[in-house]
């Protein structure tokens, strides 16, 4: 987890099920996920201009997709830093334990939605960057 960095994230192209009636994407455990689903929760009426996120996980992993509109994550593992958008609803950036991120430049009425491998625990979380530099070090 430590000596992850951004590059170990990547974007995944889940599934998508079309028709002329409209498109269905599925995440299965097992199936095409890397991780077990424990707990699904999304981040919607965003401020324009407001952030989210500004922590880093010990052990979480999370697929966060746009599941309406878009934003940006930046990924940052205390050398490197990534800005990634997402903007499609099939699409599901992976990212592993161990790394800083935010969330920004979110469209009006964008839902972010995330898959996380584990169940809220605050323990979990750095929230202070000073300390996830020492941590990374
Ligand atoms: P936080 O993870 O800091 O949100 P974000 O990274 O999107 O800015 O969580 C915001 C608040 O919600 C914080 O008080 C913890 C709480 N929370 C839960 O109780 N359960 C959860 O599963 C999540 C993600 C957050």
């Amino acid at each position: 987890m430590k000596a992850n960095t951004v590059f170990d994230c990547s974007i995944i192209d889940v599934s998508k099920i079309t028709s002329k009636a409209g498109n269905l994407t599925v995440a299965e455990n097992n199936m095409n996920m890397p991780f077990n689903v424990k707990r699904i929760y999304y981040l919607y009426d965003v401020p324009s201009g407001e952030a989210r996120g500004g922590h880093a996980h010990y052990e979480l992993e999370q697929y966060i997709i746009a599941a309406s509109g878009s934003f940006d994550v930046v990924l940052d593992d205390g050398i490197n830093r990534r800005r990634i958008s997402l903007n499609r609803p099939n699409l599901a950036l992976h990212i592993v334990p161990g790394l800083w991120r935010e969330l920004d430049n979110f469209s009006s009425g964008s839902i972010s939605m995330v898959l996380a491998s584990h169940l809220y625990d605050e323990k979990d979380y750095i929230r202070d960057y000073q300390e996830f530099l020492v941590y990374k070090r």
